[in-house]
């Protein structure tokens, strides 16, 4: 089997790298450890900044979206009764999109399925070799078979907890780290959304989100101890705790059923220095982690994958390496800024165990600033839409 760049990983990074890097004319293998029904059950991000819409748009996916994706012009912050408004179209000009994880990898699948990429799944022990070759190698077990993959280069999608990463040897990372205290339970339920925009919601009870995936179909969050299971989490429990950490306003309008589904996520600051080790590159969650609290962690893989992909090309079809050369501190600077985003929104939202009284003070003073300080909310708004790529 041979490529020009193998793919590990068949999440959103590696598929929308994929497509992109099929559509100018550069081969792909994508190699991935689950099935594909596997994949399209994870439910994760909901929201896309304008820059992901148009990388989107550029794959050739771009159909469904527009048909079924919710462009929202803002959202709220609030803080117990307060609620501030962060109006990003009257602030930067520009939207975010409401249009889930599942659906973007359930278009890049049908869109990969249609240009004819070999998509190998349920591959596993993939290890990848011979990185300061020109001709690097990935050995992975198929259907009970060891099999080899040649390529030019590798493309390490695999998540945070792949392999790509790890290839790189240990003294030649630096890894920088922050684990919170808390996770988010999350629920789906077909009823209407609570508000026509996203809540973002610091109480006394602990944070909230309100999102959205349609006008039948919501997706809310509460802050929870990393010590919960989803089993302690009746759907009843889940309604009151929730309604109790939104402004009433939106608490009375709140309409509630039955979870479609539950679960928790821990919250982690993560990266991974450097993206590049020979002809390896890292892509997405298998370099970085961030909090879901700023939506980025779906948007970090896109920018990512905006760099690589024209980088790629350029090298494999002879047109210098300056790109991949660039790619991981380019990659690298936008990341932390993303990284610095998510992590103050975490801070500002959340209560910590055993915080004191100031802390909660500091959060009560940062939102009571926003509402009234235009300058701080296009801050906000500038960072929440999206920095340029
Ligand atoms: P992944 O989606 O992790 O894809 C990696 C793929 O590689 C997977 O399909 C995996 O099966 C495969 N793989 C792993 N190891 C191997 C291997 N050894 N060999 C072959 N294949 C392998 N972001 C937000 O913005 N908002 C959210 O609400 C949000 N919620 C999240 C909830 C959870 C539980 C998680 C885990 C993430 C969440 N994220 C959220 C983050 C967002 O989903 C990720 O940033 C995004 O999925 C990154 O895409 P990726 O393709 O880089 O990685
Ligand atoms: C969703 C998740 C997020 O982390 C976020 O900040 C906004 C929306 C969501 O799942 O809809």
């Amino acid at each position: 089997l041979t490529t020009q760049v193998a793919i590990i990983g068949g999440g959103p990074s590696g598929l929308l790298l994929s497509q992109l890097l099929n559509k100018s004319g550069v081969e792909t293998v994508i190699l991935e450890r689950s099935t594909r029904d596997h994949v399209l059950s994870r439910i994760r991000a909901g929201i896309l900044e304008w820059g992901t819409v148009e990388l989107l748009r550029a794959a050739g996916v771009d159909a469904r979206m527009d048909r079924e994706g919710i462009p929202h012009d803002g959202c709220y912050l609030t803080d117990d009764e307060l609620m501030v408004h962060i109006d990003f179209k009257e602030l930067t000009g520009k939207q975010v999109m409401v249009y889930g994880q599942t659906e973007v990898t359930a278009d890049l699948y049908n869109a990969q399925d249609a240009m004819g990429t070999t998509v190998l799944h349920g591959v596993s022990d993939v290890s990848i070799h011979d990185l300061d070759q020109s001709r690097s190698r990935v050995e992975f077990t198929h259907e009970g078979e060891r099999k080899v993959l040649k390529c030019l280069y590798v493309a390490g999608c695999d998540g945070f907890h792949g392999v790509s990463r790890k290839t790189i040897p240990e003294e030649k990372r630096r890894e920088f780290e922050r684990v919170y205290p808390f996770g988010w339970l999350g629920i789906l339920s077909e009823t209407p959304p609570v508000h026509d925009e996203l809540i973002y919601s610091n109480s006394k009870h602990g944070f909230a989100l309100a999102s959205m995936r349609n006008e039948n179909l919501v997706r809310y969050y509460v802050q929870v101890p990393l010590s919960d299971k989803v089993e302690d989490w009746s759907d009843q429990r889940f309604w009151d705790e929730f309604s109790r950490r939104i402004p009433s306003e939106a608490a009375n309008r709140l309409i509630t059923g039955p979870s479609i589904e539950k679960s928790i996520a821990p919250l982690r600051s993560f990266v991974s220095e450097p993206l590049r080790w020979g002809n390896l590159f890292l892509v997405g969650d298998s370099a970085h982690i961030v909090p879901p609290t700023g939506a980025k962690g779906l948007n970090l893989a896109a920018s990512d994958v905006f760099y690589l992909h024209s980088a790629l090309t350029e090298a494999v079809t002879g047109k210098g390496t300056g790109g991949i050369d660039d790619y991981s501190s380019k990659a690298l600077a936008r990341i932390w800024k993303a990284m610095r985003f998510s992590w103050q929104m975490t801070t500002m939202l959340h209560r910590f165990d055993g915080e004191d009284a100031f802390a909660e003070q500091m959060r009560k003073a940062t939102l009571d600033h926003l509402a009234h300080s235009e300058t701080a909310r296009r801050d906000l708004a500038e960072n929440y839409i999206g920095l340029p790529f």
